[in-house]
């Protein structure tokens, strides 16, 4: 897979699948851009990248406020000229409790990163791929969460549930016009999000992680794998 020339973005970029992501983009030879609210572990990322002979930039962005989702939009096109494929990845687990005990600022919180973030993300992505005219690929990350339920998972399968059902009108609305637009929906993969649950190492996690088909979590890098594919022209 050969991104030269092309310039790819990623939300939630500064760690997990996002990091492994921007790595991968950027051994294919892609432009990178990475947004992510904490500065450290961003430009971090952009110092491996570089170090090894790639290219990438970091913006700080929180995803749940529109107006720096359009300054990131922006910024990206003052520094790269173009976009070509897009990776909304940034998300939050947000609060797990039941129902009872959830309220209404954590489903605002979980659905503005989650879910309305990556509208506007698509919103303003899919603007600057149609003014390009040469197509693009967006993918977008959703979870086994969105049709799988663990307690206290409601606001968060509702925001992956709702990414799930904008994926098709989207990809309907603009695949005329060369722009495709994906979900993928990751098991259960060993990142910061997953740690800030369990450490996959307990023995306690032991009898979760034996329900896994494959009795092993996912790793970052296989999914960000799966990601420039779908991005390539090889998913054409
Ligand atoms: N790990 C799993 O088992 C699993 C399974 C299915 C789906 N997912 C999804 O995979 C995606 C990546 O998660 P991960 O597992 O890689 O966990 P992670 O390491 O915690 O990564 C989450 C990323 O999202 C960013 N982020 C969160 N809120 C943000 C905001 N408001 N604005 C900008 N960036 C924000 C974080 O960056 P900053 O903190 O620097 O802002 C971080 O880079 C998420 O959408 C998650 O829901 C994860």
């Amino acid at each position: 897979m050969n991104f030269q020339g092309k310039v790819a973005l990623i939300t939630g970029g500064s760690s997990g699948i996002g990091r492994a992501a921007a790595i991968a983009f950027a051994k294919a030879g892609a432009n990178v851009v990475i947004a992510a609210r904490r500065v450290q572990e961003g430009s971090e990322i952009v110092r491996l990248i570089k170090d090894v002979g790639g290219e990438a930039t970091f913006i700080q962005t929180d995803v749940s406020r529109s107006e720096e989702i359009t300054a990131l939009i922006d910024k990206t096109i003052d520094t790269y000229g173009r976009l070509d494929c897009a990776f909304n990845n940034a998300g939050t687990e947000g609060k797990f409790a039941s129902i009872t005990e959830l309220t209404e600022a954590d489903w605002e919180h979980t659905m503005s990163a989650n879910l309305k973030a990556v509208w506007l993300c698509m919103k303003y992505e899919i603007a600057q791929m149609l003014q390009q005219a040469s197509g693009g690929a967006i993918v977008n990350t959703s979870s086994w969460l969105a049709k799988g339920g663990l307690i206290g998972s409601t606001i968060y399968s509702a925001s992956k549930g709702g990414l799930d059902g904008m994926v098709r009108p989207a990809a309907l609305e603009y695949a005329s016009q060369g722009i495709r637009i994906n979900n993928i929906n990751p098991g259960i993969i060993d990142t910061e999000m997953l740690r800030r649950f369990f450490q996959p190492e307990d023995k306690a996690a032991k009898p979760f992680i034996n329900h896994i088909p494959s009795k092993r979590l996912g790793t970052s890098e296989e999914v960000a794998e799966t990601v420039i594919w779908l991005c390539s022209d090889a998913a054409s």
